[in-house]
């Protein structure tokens, strides 16, 4: 999960697509690299003391804080080359350049951008036409993200999915998120990424934090009853869409 811009939904949705990998029964590691608001590790701390509390059996991915700084790099170098013994690591950014966003950047194998449905967030990786709306060139961090994919298919060979995830869609908007979707689909076009439907803008997102749960618990069914069905059906279908590597089967 990266992007340089905060409050995009890394941390939520890092969360829950590595509960739902280790739900799936995936051997799945997070390494959370915003070491100073660590909020994917105080979520899946929270998780955890919420099992204690309650006796339930919630898995998890084993999490780790990764800091800046030298010992930083070699811990996330140690941790990456340890990875054929996990399914699965997920990694969290913080919403700034760091070298150790930059070094997750060039191993991943999917690279998810989650950004609000606004030209604000739009505008790390597309500059556009205040008339027209039409994308006049990528920016900064589309810039960092196709360097990064051209170095690795040359050293590695391996291609690097990207996908741009519209987070925090709301119902409201119509006419932003139609000039959104021109400017996405005009971009992607151009340099390549995939463009899919992120969590959309729901309270319960923010009410499962101190609980640590997430829409795939049955605890958090019981406990917030089934009027988030079809919330669950857009994460289903956020993992679904991502295209694993490996392919994930998630449970009914
Ligand atoms: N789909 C969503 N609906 C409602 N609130 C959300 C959603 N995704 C994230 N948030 C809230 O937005 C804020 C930023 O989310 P966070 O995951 O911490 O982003 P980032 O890691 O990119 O900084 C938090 O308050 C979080 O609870
Ligand atoms: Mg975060």
């Amino acid at each position: 999960m990266a992007n340089e811009k905060g409050g995009t939904g890394k941390s939520t949705t890092a969360v829950h697509i590595g509960v739902a990998l280790a739900l799936a029964g995936h051997r799945t590691a997070l390494i959370d690299l915003d070491h100073r608001q660590r909020t994917s590790t105080r979520y899946l701390e929270n998780r955890w003391l919420h099992a204690q509390r309650h006796g339930l059996t919630l898995p998890a991915p084993d999490v780790a804080v990764v800091a800046d700084g030298e010992q930083g790099e070699e811990e996330l170098a140690l941790r990456l080359s340890q990875a054929s013994s996990l399914d699965f690591i997920v990694i969290d950014s913080p919403g700034r350049d760091s070298v150790l966003a930059r070094a997750a950047l060039a191993q991943a194998d999917t690279l998810v951008t989650p950004i609000n449905d606004s030209f604000v967030d739009f505008d790390l990786i597309g500059d556009v036409d205040g008339e027209t709306f039409a994308v006049k060139k990528p920016s900064f961090y589309a810039e960092l993200v196709w360097e990064a994919r051209t170095r690795r298919a040359r050293e590695q060979g391996r291609p690097m999915d990207w996908v741009v995830l519209r987070n925090r869609l709301s119902a409201l908007d119509a006419r932003n998120k139609q000039r959104m979707s021109v400017a996405l689909d005009s971009l992607a076009k151009r340099i390549g990424f995939r463009v899919l439907p992120g969590l959309s803008e729901r309270v319960i997102y923010r009410e499962f934090f101190p609980r640590g749960l997430t829409l795939l618990d049955r605890a958090a069914l019981i406990e917030f009853s089934l009027s988030h069905v079809a919330a669950r059906n857009e994460l289903r279908a956020l993992i679904t869409g991502l295209n694993l590597p490996g392919g994930v089967e998630l449970a009914a």
